[in-house]
């Protein structure tokens, strides 16, 4: 397996055909009080699917964003963009696939630690990104990888579409 970086046209139809989606019988609540938020750990019957949102733009969608793909036997199995943010010097996260096929062997980590290495050279600080407080596999992984928690939005997502109370929540990670 290697990572390399990903490249416009060639990749486009192995990129577009990992399954980016999730099933998890774990989610996380979020508890408010006027001025404070918990998360708790609930189980849910039956699993929830989800599958991450995929825009036509996925490999440049924001200004100087850089993607890596993880290839193994000539197949892409993993994909992630990020960005360098000038201004906070923080890396920003937008997408991290593993195909399912090769997920828990180290391809997410191998494509994290990539972002985090590119990150020190562009001497930004820290690694931030957003995911949904129905991701529990995901939360789990980028809690391994010493991604902590750093904020969430509870506006942010409609819940006329998003059920479950779906919050988006934040990590980051020292550089
Ligand atoms: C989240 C994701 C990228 C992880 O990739 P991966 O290649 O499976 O991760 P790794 O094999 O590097 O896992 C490293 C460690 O993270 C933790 N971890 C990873 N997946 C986990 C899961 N499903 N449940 C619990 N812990 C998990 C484990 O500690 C794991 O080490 P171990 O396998 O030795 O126990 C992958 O599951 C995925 O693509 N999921 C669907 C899309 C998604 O959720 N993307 C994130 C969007 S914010």
């Amino acid at each position: 397996m290697i990572i390399r970086p990903f490249r416009q046209p060639d990749d486009d139809e192995g990129v577009r055909a990992l399954d980016r989606s999730f099933t998890t019988v774990n989610i996380y609540r979020v508890i408010q009080t006027p001025l404070s938020f918990t998360l708790e750990q609930v189980p849910v019957h039956p699993a929830v699917t989800k599958e991450f949102p995929f825009d036509a733009d996925f490999g440049g969608g924001h200004e100087g964003e850089h993607s890596l793909v993880a290839e193994d036997g000539g197949s892409i199995v993993g994909f992630t963009a990020f960005t360098h943010e000038r201004w906070n010097r923080r890396t920003a996260v937008w997408h991290l696939y593993v195909a399912p096929s090769h997920r828990r062997q180290g391809v997410g980590s191998a494509l994290v630690e990539t972002v985090i290495e590119d990150a020190h050279f562009a001497r930004t600080r820290c690694v931030w990104l957003e995911t949904t407080s129905l991701a529990y596999p995901a939360i789990q992984f980028y809690r391994h990888l010493g991604f902590e928690l750093c904020g969430m939005d509870t506006s942010l997502y409609d819940p006329a579409v998003n059920l479950l109370g779906e919050t988006a929540l934040y990590f980051s990670r020292s550089v």
